[in-house]
């Protein structure tokens, strides 16, 4: 373990005003979205789709990092060099996903543990041979009558520490990514209650796995109310629990901090991105690490036909500057459709 090269590369990814672009759907995620919008799911529309958003202009203006999925990392732009090569050139860095996913959780309705650790220091090695230069593990944790279980909590933690100790050790930074989802109609009190005891016992974990803040980026959800609560809070109130579970739990020498979006409309995503920088007044950067913010509206406008690409790069393209600008507190709803 190198810990001046991992912290170099975590200092990177979240370089000022810039996020990453979380493109990581596992084939049934991206069946999902493709589904939705009648798009044709096969290998070459996945390789197409995520061709035409790494060709949007100047996107290394605004994406220090993109998370790829297994098969992306194997595959070639139209032109024939493979991604994480291209994303070099363009000065975006490679990272890849390598969760195998969130699994039921032996013993524990309506809970998952996620799963991957079986052979990770092997792949570890051949997705660094890959180019890869950090990686994606994400936890989910389900607000629910009676959860989330303390088991849960503390069985994904532990996995999530023994990926970023494996990472660590091979000089790829971890993004450490405990979700708690937000469905379900509870209020934003108790989002925040179980957000700020699941980063309390992941700190823990990797604490006692002997794993380098330093050489991480943090990957949470913002505190905010169920989708189906019926009192939606504000952005300010967002932000401000927000940051008090992150100033709980979060050590100061973690470099960054860059939230998932969850769920959250491509708008309120900014939007809330800003305000929480607007009241930062801690050392980490804050920033994006955004899959469905940063791309549903451009695969509608793409859907599956090559001859939308320009227009679905122009989209693409704004919210990834829009986002660059919350990245540094500096955006506002007005921005929007001008
Ligand atoms: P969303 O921003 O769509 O939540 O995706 C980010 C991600 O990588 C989830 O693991």
């Amino acid at each position: 373990m190198d810990i001046k090269i991992l912290n170099q590369t975590a200092i990177q990814m979240v370089a000022s005003s810039k996020g990453i672009l979380a493109l990581d759907e596992s084939h049934g995620t991206i069946q999902k979205r493709f589904d939705s919008l009648g798009i044709e799911v096969n290998e070459e529309n996945r390789r197409s789709y995520r061709d035409m958003l790494l060709k949007t202009n100047s996107l290394s203006n605004y994406i220090s990092g993109a998370i790829l999925f297994d098969e992306t990392i194997r595959q070639k732009t139209t032109e024939g060099k493979s991604f994480p090569k291209y994303l070099n050139e363009i000065g975006i860095i490679p990272g890849i996903k390598v969760d195998t996913g969130a699994k039921p959780f032996s013993c524990h309705k309506n809970e998952k543990i996620t799963e991957g650790l079986d052979n990770l220091p092997q792949r570890m090695d051949e997705y660094s041979n890959l180019g890869a230069k950090f990686a994606k593990w994400r936890a989910v944790i389900t607000i629910g009558e009676d959860i989330p279980s303390s088991a849960c909590m503390v069985a994904n933690a532990h996995a999530l520490a023994r990926y970023a100790s494996i990472c660590q050790a091979v000089d790829i930074v971890p993004i450490v990514e405990p979700e708690v989802l937000m469905d379900g109609s509870h209020d934003i009190n108790k989002c925040f209650e179980v957000t700020n005891i699941t980063q309390s016992i992941l700190f823990e974990a990797l604490d006692k796995l002997n794993v380098n803040f330093s050489g991480i980026i943090l990957k949470p959800n913002m505190v905010t109310s169920g989708s189906n609560c019926k009192t939606q809070s504000s952005a300010e109130e967002i932000s401000e629990l927000t940051i008090k579970s992150l100033e709980n739990n979060v050590p100061k020498d973690v470099p960054g901090i860059a939230f998932l979006s969850g769920g959250q409309s491509d708008k309120s995503a900014s939007n809330n991105l800003s305000c929480i920088n607007k009241i930062n007044t801690n050392p980490w950067k804050i920033t994006f690490s955004y899959g469905r913010a940063l791309q549903l509206e451009a695969m509608k406008k793409w859907r599956g036909d090559n001859k939308n690409n320009s227009e679905a790069q122009k989209i693409i393209g704004n919210r990834a500057y829009l986002n660059s600008l919350a990245a540094s507190g500096k955006y506002n709803l007005e921005m929007e459709n001008k």
